[in-house]
Order: structure tokens, then sequence, then C-alpha cells
């Protein structure tokens, strides 16, 4: 896998501090290939006009591009093209779905399935709807050991709704069993959300394999572009659910008092989309596809193990989690604030992240404020969690 590093540009081009920059936040986004840059001056010099409206050469081929973009996501997951609807991020396709699915389908007394290992984006539209209706919300807990969700089952008992989890934890780099989970929600009648912002850039998914509902995930955490997320949906969900944004080209017709939609997905997708990022996130899926997925997996996994043994090594790091496939690890140092660690690393141009991890209700589980968080991808090699380690024990030295 070392040799694809070298198609990032940004690893030869940027040295903060005549350093090489080690790059270890790729959970909150990752770098970009120079074919996926390059794939933007290629479609703004070639094909740029916008899409559906035109009655032109030019705006058919950007139509078609971006309807080529749709078919080559829907393959990656297998999923088919109408159940993949473009939105902004993961962010902004959970919201969708609990602002027109789960909206029409909630009442008063109903119950909604989270869990306490939740990213923000999976809680607060929860929270805001409740607002509005009313509904109760539980969080599955995680047993303290094993960091690893607690049996669904009793929480199932409770006859909830709708159950929305994550696929993987951006804190703990842990993996629920969402196969099983699906499996047991459904023979209950609960509906399945699936956030996977942090498990499709690792591993291949298969959205008819799982049997999820939905599920969604983000462009610019797999190479590609930021602007971009994907919200897959059961193709007879999507078609009974209203949309949430009016506007331009969703519409069948429109007069004084009333209006029309086109199917989905083309109802969720009002006013100018993000065409170009589209098409270039297809770019990143060739990429991604081209050194293969499963190649993905077991290069992440043991370079996820090699990173756990190594920062085990580290005096006074204590790691919140297990060793785990999805190279995310959170961890304290002695008593230094995580802010002091990713700036004593910015100091060695090592790219860390630290902070709450949009991720309060676990923190607060914890019983922590903050922490430091290192996340890997494709291009990122034992020496650089070599070079992670030196530095984070020279800062150990220093308390
Ligand atoms: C598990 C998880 N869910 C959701 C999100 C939100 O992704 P975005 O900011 O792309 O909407 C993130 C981002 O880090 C995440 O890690």
């Amino acid at each position: 896998m070392y040799k694809y590093k070298k198609d990032f540009p940004i690893f030869k081009n940027t040295k903060f501090y005549n350093k090489d920059l080690i790059y270890l936040d790729n959970s909150a986004t990752t770098q970009k290939p120079q074919i996926v840059i390059d794939e933007y001056a290629k479609f703004y010099e070639n094909f740029n006009a916008n899409i559906y409206r035109g009655i032109y050469r030019l705006s058919e081929e950007a139509t078609s591009m971006y309807e080529g973009a749709r078919t080559s996501i829907a393959k990656f997951i297998n999923a088919k093209s109408n159940e993949i609807v473009f939105t902004r991020n993961t962010t902004e396709s959970l919201n969708l779905v609990v602002l027109s699915f789960a909206k029409s389908i909630l009442k008063k007394n109903d119950l909604v399935v989270l869990s306490v290992v939740e990213h923000h984006s999976n809680i607060v539209p929860w929270l805001i709807l409740q607002k509005e209706i009313g509904f109760r919300i539980e969080y599955i807990d995680i047993n303290k050991e094993s960091f690893e969700l607690e049996n669904i089952d009793k929480y199932l008992e409770l006859k909830p709704k709708i159950v929305s989890i994550t696929q993987v934890s951006n804190v703990t780099g842990v993996e629920n069993n969402i196969k099983e989970i699906i499996r047991k929600a459904h023979l209950k009648g609960a509906f399945v959300i699936i956030d996977a912002a942090q498990s499709v850039p690792h591993k291949k998914i298969d959205v008819k394999d799982l049997d999820c509902d939905f599920l969604a995930f983000s462009a610019h955490k797999m190479l590609g572009p930021v602007g971009i997320g994907i919200l897959f949906g059961k193709e007879d969900l999507l078609e009974r659910m209203n949309p949430v944004l009016g506007g331009g080209e969703m519409i069948l017709s429109v007069d004084q008092d009333s209006c029309t939609f086109k199917e989905a997905p083309f109802k969720f997708e009002a006013g100018t989309v993000n065409f170009a990022d589209a098409i270039v996130f297809k770019k990143s899926i060739e990429y991604l596809d081209g050194i293969g997925m499963d190649n993905i997996e077991k290069y992440i996994k043991e370079l996820s193990g090699y990173t756990y043994e190594n920062l085990s090594k580290v005096n006074g790091l204590k790691i919140y989690g297990q060793k785990n496939n999805s190279g995310i690890y959170s961890f304290s140092l002695k008593a230094v604030h995580s802010h002091d660690i990713a700036s004593f690393l910015d100091e060695d141009n090592i790219a860390i992240r630290a902070g709450h991890h949009c991720a309060q209700v676990l923190m607060n589980r914890f019983s922590v404020y903050a922490l430091s968080r290192v996340s890997i991808y494709i291009y990122n090699t034992k020496q650089d969690i070599d070079n992670l380690c030196i530095s984070l024990s020279k800062i150990s030295d220093l308390f």
C-alpha cells in the first residue's frame, strides 16, 4: 500500500516546520489524490453547465456525468441508482431521514433507540424533532471494558419504532455488529438507520446484505470532495417520503395552490445541486475500487493493530477503546490537555484531532471533557505511527 502515498500531492507540498506531514486526522476528513484533484479542472474546463435544465449538448453531457456518478456510487454499496440521494454530507443525510421519514411516522409516545457512542449528527436532529413531537429516546449503553454496545435485546423489548446507530464509532473505532442489530430490530418491526460515515471508507459495504433501511456517509472521508454526502434509502421508503426542501427541478408541476413532486431521488434534490462534486466523487470511488476495498480493509486492520500496540507502550497513555480494525483511537496522556497534546504534535507536523469529537454524550459517559484522537487511512505507514509515538513519548517525559 505504501506506493499509493505518492498519489497525494499534499505529502510532497506541505512541509510545515521543515518536516514531512504526518496526517492522522482521517476520521475528520481525508486527503485527495492527484487524479481526484485533476477531475475538478477536467470538469470545469470541458463540461460545466447546469444539469437537467439545458436543452443543449453541454448540459446533457454534465447531466449524464452526474447520473453516472449516482450509478457508480449505487454499485459501490450494492444499491439501485434510485436509492441514492445526493446531499451535502452525512449530517444532512441523517437530517433528511429524521425530518421526513421519522417525522411522518413518529407519535408522542413512540420510542427511538440511539446509542451513547453516536456522533452529534445522529443525536441533535432527533432532539430537535423530539421538541416538536415529544417521542421518547433511549440510548444503548456501552460495556466500559469491551467498549462494545450492550446487547440490543432489552431495548427492542421496549418496541422502538426506529433504531438509529453508527456502524463504527468515530471515538473508539469499535465496530458494531449492525447486521445482527438490523436483523433483530426488523423482527420487532423497527426501522433501522445506519450512520456509516466511518465504515464506508474502510470496508466493502453491501446495503442489500445488511438490509438496512437507510444508510448515510460523506465523500470527503473517502478521498472525495467536501460538500457531497449520500443517503441510501430503500426504494419503497424513499418513495413514500415527503421532500424537506422545495424548489427548482424537484417538481412535476406547480400552480398557485399546489404542486406535485418528481419521484425519488429527484424530489429530494431541490435547486442547483452540487453536481461538480458528485462527478468528482465518482473519481474517488474509481480510485478506491482500483486499490480494492478488500485490500484497504486488510491494510487498515494491520496498521490499526500496529497503532494500538505502539500507542499502548507510551508511558501514561490511556486508550479509550480496544484494539480495532478501523484505525481510530482516542486517548488521554497523563493529565495533559488534549489541545496541548495536539499543539505539541503539530510542532513535529503531526496532525491529530483533539476535543470532544462531536460526541459529548460519550465524553460524559467516559467522564472526560476531551480526548486526543488518531485516525489512519490508506497513505499512512508504520513509520508515521513510529514518529507519532516518539513525539508522544517526548510529551510524556515533560510531565
Ligand atoms: C460517525 C460520524 N457520523 C457523522 C459524522 C458527520 O459527518 P459530516 O461532518 O461529513 O456530516 C461524522 C464526522 O466525523 C462521524 O464521524
